[in-house]
């Protein structure tokens, strides 16, 4: 098959190339007036590495309701993301080998995508015992008790410690106790979160980062060589509290003040953010409706990248580089995932952008089962039209 007059970045420059693949789906050239039996017409399209996105909640097992593997990982082909990281909170939780692998037994039978689930870092998500660590260990990339900050310092610094042993990473929804969503509960978390992944010497991730005090924290502990990570969710970035309206603008960490908001742009632009992640959150229409009544969480598969890339890419204040950056390698490498390369010898794990058109993105086109998005409505460039994972289409819109 030859993909047909995609752009494709060069040497920082977006240049009109055909991609060569053959019947497995590995690219075998990359270039110009390539021939081949079977052509597909990308002229126009940003051709580039499918994104990774480590920040997802799957509904599936217990909230089938909201999401199911099968809905959720074809929104996230439909963003162009060809791997996620789905969440823990989740009935089972896979606080277990064997809670796990029902999670693992849905994966493998419905996922479109990629899948590399985390395990709780602590029983159910409960805070009060440490999930089965040392097993679980050597077969997730991952603990996190996302949803949930872990407040009993002493397990997780056992948690750290277990982790540091094996070489993962833990990822935290930094959060503490009895002071809400507040930005002083993210402050206080990442604060002493940091000292303690200092002293452990754990690979340290922090989760949706949405305070000026908190990036200011990381930002010196980066600076100062700890193995300390952090994303940034579209929201976070685009999107602040004079934006709120109804449950549709609810999530947790919530939307904070514009200068909150200007603090994690900027913390975006001067690299402490190591990389985007959406923290996609389905949840039911009956779940959703005024604020003050509403779950946290809001979808954002399918709206990723088109966000980043107009309001950071198509203004020149993200280079096209920084951009595949973010959304795809940086989190991949994080996490000992694979990385998605656009190169001969790679099975193509790639997506589609059209750059040249404007979409507004509506409820009716949204394929999650749920369709709490804040930027319904809202007119992006840079919509995603072909996914490929390991050399197969997963979504095409073309
Ligand atoms: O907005 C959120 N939604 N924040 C969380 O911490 C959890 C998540 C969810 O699971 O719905
Ligand atoms: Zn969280
Ligand atoms: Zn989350």
């Amino acid at each position: 098959m030859i993909l047909k007059n995609g752009l494709i970045l060069i040497g920082g420059e977006l240049v009109s190339r055909d991609i060569a693949l053959d019947s497995d789906g590995v690219i075998v050239a990359i270039g110009e007036n390539l021939s081949g039996t079977e052509y597909v017409d990308l002229s126009g399209l940003w051709v580039m590495p499918s994104a990774v996105d480590v920040h997802v909640h799957l509904r599936e097992p217990g909230y089938d309701y909201k999401e199911t593997v099968a809905s959720g990982t074809l929104a996230a082909a439909k963003g162009g993301v060809g791997i996620i990281m789905p969440m823990p909170n989740l009935n089972p939780c896979p606080d277990s080998v064997a809670n796990l692998k029902v999670q693992q037994d849905i994966i493998d039978r419905d996922a479109v995508v990629k899948c590399y689930p985390f395990a709780s870092v602590t029983k159910g998500e409960m805070g009060a015992e440490l999930s089965d660590l040392t097993e679980l260990a050597p077969i997730v990339k991952a603990f996190t008790d996302d949803g949930k900050g872990v407040n009993n310092l002493e397990l997780l610094r056992k948690a750290m410690e277990i982790a540091k042993q094996n070489g993962i990473v833990i990822a935290s929804h930094a959060e503490a106790e009895n002071l809400g969503t507040t930005p002083e509960a993210e402050i206080v978390a990442v604060g002493r979160e940091i000292e303690m992944a200092k002293e452990v010497g754990v690979k340290y991730h922090f989760c949706h980062i949405s305070t000026a005090k908190a990036y200011e924290y990381i930002r010196k502990a980066k600076a100062e060589g700890y193995d300390i990570t952090v994303e940034a969710c579209p929201h976070h970035l685009l999107l602040c509290d004079r934006d709120i309206k109804d449950g549709n603008t609810k999530m947790n960490p919530p939307l904070r003040s514009r200068e909150d908001m200007l603090a994690t742009v900027e913390a975006l632009l001067d690299g402490t953010v190591d990389m985007l992640a959406t923290d996609h959150a389905p949840h039911a229409k009956h779940e959703k409706g005024e604020y003050s009544k509403s779950l946290n969480g809001i979808i954002g598969l399918e709206t990723f990248l088109p966000s980043i890339y107009t309001h950071f890419v198509m203004n020149g204040q993200i280079s096209h580089e920084r951009f595949v950056e973010l959304v795809s390698t940086a989190p991949a490498k994080r996490f000992g995932l694979p990385v998605p390369e656009l190169k001969v010898g790679a099975k193509a794990n790639l997506c589609a952008l059209d750059i040249a058109s404007a979409h507004t993105y509506t409820e009716s086109e949204i394929v999650s089962l749920s369709t709490n998005s804040p930027f319904i409505g809202y007119t992006f460039y840079g919509f995603n039209k072909l996914t490929m994972v390991d050399g197969k289409v997963v979504w095409q819109n073309l």
